[in-house]
């Protein structure tokens, strides 16, 4: 089945296109993160008309490449942003519709799920063996997951309040860094003595669940005690080095903390990680190393497939097809999550109030 993949839950426009073995035969991205950059986060508005610019002419020029007909659409019905989610799925619904293809909808974290198994050299996709346990950590959600093939993922435990890269980009904010912040805490904590500050590592009771907020809070308090506040990058001194590369650290200790005993009850064959964060250079060599020392192997995505990408979304729309899934596109609507919150845009309860 070869298959068309449409992603616009936020702020990249994706469209690519996959044959029937799961080989990537394009993959193309029109990143919004200029139009959003001057405003800190992504604006809601600014995304929905930014994909309705950006996406047909990116499918047009994703046709051009394929070695062949397309049999099937895959598109992101959530979680993400409503309105921007609804110019993906309607693209698609009519699209489908007017070439009479069968149209999958797809949940954007099964998407991040799969982009470890996908490759970018021509080679089709690797099959998923059972079971596998999987971190996602992206800048909406941070969450580990046993899968395997022909059944949805479970969640095994979470984040309690920010997601890794939503801490990684509210603290590049105050330090002054541009959005989005991750890359460039990436960047700057390979200059940094990570023992520099002693960071907490809050843990939720009787669980293993984890938080990043108060991390993220000390984080911040520390930096304005140093007046590091909006330092960013044009003076990158040990003082704030060595808080980023400190900061990094505990996130990433954070998220594998878990590991081991969700190893002993999963007994997994693979470990797995995605999503934005899995591009975090500290993250990708802990979880080889963990998972060498658990004697398991890791299989990373990509680098290009971490962060939002389209081919996750049409290989997961074609597990979708392999399981039954299919949406009728005349009855299609977006599927966001109340919880979902646009990277970078204060929460309620960070605002003081509101709804949520
Ligand atoms: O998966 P993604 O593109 O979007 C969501 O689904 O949320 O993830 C974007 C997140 C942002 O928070 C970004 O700062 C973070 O991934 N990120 C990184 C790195 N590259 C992207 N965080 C840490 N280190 C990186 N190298
Ligand atoms: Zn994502």
């Amino acid at each position: 089945m070869r298959t068309l993949g449409i992603e616009s839950s936020c702020d990249e426009t994706a469209v690519a296109v996959l044959d029937g073995t799961g080989r990537v035969e394009v993959s193309l991205l029109a990143s919004q993160v200029r139009a959003h950059a001057e405003y800190g986060g992504v604006v809601p508005e600014v995304a929905s008309r930014e994909h309705l610019r950006a996406l047909d002419g990116l499918v047009g020029r994703a046709l051009e490449s394929t070695a062949g007909p397309l049999e099937a659409v895959a598109v992101t019905a959530g979680p993400g942003l409503v309105g921007a989610l609804l110019v993906g799925i309607r693209y698609a619904a009519a699209f489908a519709w007017a070439r009479a293809l069968p149209l999958i909808a797809v949940d954007h974290l099964e998407g991040h799920l799969v982009s470890p198994f996908l490759s970018l050299d021509g080679a089709p996709a690797r099959a998923i063996p059972d079971p596998v346990l999987a971190l996602v950590a992206s800048g909406g959600h941070s969450a580990w997951y046993a899968m395997g093939p022909g059944r949805p993922p479970e969640r095994l435990c979470r984040t309690r309040d920010d997601a890794a890269g939503e801490s990684f980009d509210k603290v590049a904010q105050a330090l002054g860094l541009p959005y989005p912040g991750g890359p460039w805490m990436d960047r700057l904590a390979r200059l940094g003595d990570d023992h520099a500050v002693d960071l907490p590592r809050p843990r939720i009771k009787d669980s293993h669940d984890f938080s990043f907020s108060g991390l993220k809070s000390a984080a911040i308090r520390h930096l304005r005690e140093h007046r590091l506040e909006g330092v960013g990058r044009d003076d990158p001194g040990p003082a704030l080095t060595g808080l980023v590369a400190s900061f990094e650290r505990a996130v990433v200790e954070t998220l594998l903390e878990p590991l081991p005993t969700l190893v002993e009850r999963v007994r997994p064959r693979l470990l797995t990680v995605s999503g934005g964060v899995a591009a975090n250079s500290r993250l990708r060599r802990a979880m080889t190393a963990a998972a060498a020392e658990l004697g398991l192997q890791a299989l990373l995505p990509p680098l290009p497939l971490t962060t939002d990408n389209a081919a996750m979304i049409a290989r997961a729309g074609q597990l979708g097809w392999a399981r039954d899934e299919r949406q009728d596109p005349r009855r299609f609507d977006a599927r966001p999550s109340e919880k979902w919150q646009p990277p970078g845009m204060a929460r309620a309860a960070d605002r003081g109030g509101g709804a949520a």
